[in-house]
């Protein structure tokens, strides 16, 4: 499986290079940056380690090169100053990933291929590459919430005291301002979280805004996100790649699901070789179902306005 990386000379793009280059399973990886130099630079250096790390090819390219690829992984962008929300970012992206689709599209690009949005607001930039490609919904997907769910479930474990692998505790809806925790499904090895003493309300609250939160902490202590977001990336190729029919939170078009319709954001997705096979209506309190429909009805309100 060939994965293209547009983008790839950033940060966020050469870090899930470097995890899918670790994760042995890809063939293929192309770096594709508006600064070329960057982009070969990127290239050299995964190439200079696949003696040791596995067989594949990588190389730096344009989108004529990128037209055979699996999956176009987009995380083209620019990012966000530490007190600007995700959708502030929304026209100063807009144009460039408008520009890019463009691109992908006077290339030329496989009817099978995949579309992977990681550049913010996601969820907007999802919706946007699937109006203008008109590729089948399920082959249009976004990060959403994945980071976000690592995020969380690695910030409980930590607290806690608890194996982070052991945890698993979703966040849903919106890449942004509107996430929300799912605490009805939060397991420890299976056993819920909520049952806990020290899972209370409060410890609750302070770890979900330290999640929300987290976008910006990283921007101001380090410029940005790259390690956690590449590893999430990583687990969403690899779910295509190896057709696992896994169930993790990413951003596509619903349909229907949670009451929800015509919008991208992150419900529970069955994720396989297909792409998104199917959205899971899994039951949620009724406060977390509300705050789900409210994280819609706010991508809504942000679409609307977007002058793509
Ligand atoms: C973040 O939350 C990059 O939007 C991503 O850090």
């Amino acid at each position: 499986m060939k994965v293209a990386i547009i983008g790839g000379g950033g940060r966020v793009g050469s870090c899930a290079a470097f995890a899918l280059q670790c994760g042995g399973l890809v063939s293929a990886i192309q770096i594709l940056d508006a600064n070329k130099d960057l982009a070969d630079g990127e290239a050299l250096d995964l190439l200079h380690g696949s003696a040791f790390a596995g067989d594949q090819k990588i190389y730096a390219g344009d989108y004529a090169r990128a037209a055979d690829s699996d999956i176009f992984l987009i995380t083209a962008g620019l990012r966000r100053k530490p007190d600007e929300s995700r959708l502030d970012l929304i026209n100063r992206n807009v144009a460039l990933f408008v520009g890019i689709l463009d691109s992908i599209k006077a290339a030329g690009f496989r009817k099978d291929a995949h579309i992977f949005v990681v550049s913010n607001p996601v969820d907007i930039l999802t919706q946007l590459a699937g109006q203008r490609l008109g590729l089948p919904w399920q082959q249009v997907y976004g990060l959403g919430t994945m980071l976000d769910t690592s995020r969380f479930s690695s910030l409980i474990a930590e607290e806690l005291k608890l194996a982070p692998t052991q945890v698993k505790a979703l966040i849903l809806g919106e890449h942004g301002d509107s996430m929300l925790p799912v605490w009805s499904s939060a397991t420890v090895n299976g056993l819920p979280l909520a049952g806990l003493a020290e899972c209370s309300p409060s410890f609750q609250n302070t770890v979900f805004e330290r999640t929300k939160g987290s976008g910006a902490e990283v921007i101001k202590r380090k410029g940005g996100a790259g390690w956690a977001v590449g590893i999430a990336i990583r687990d969403v190729i690899h779910a295509v790649l190896l057709n696992k029919q896994t169930l993790l939170p990413v951003s596509s078009l619903v349909q229907g699901a949670y009451d929800i319709r015509d919008i991208c954001l992150s419900v529970p997705s069955v994720v396989s070789r297909k792409g998104v096979e199917k959205h899971v209506e899994i039951k949620l309190w009724p406060k977390e179902q509300m705050a789900l429909q409210a994280s819609a009805r706010a991508l809504k309100e942000t679409l609307a306005k977007v002058k793509a």
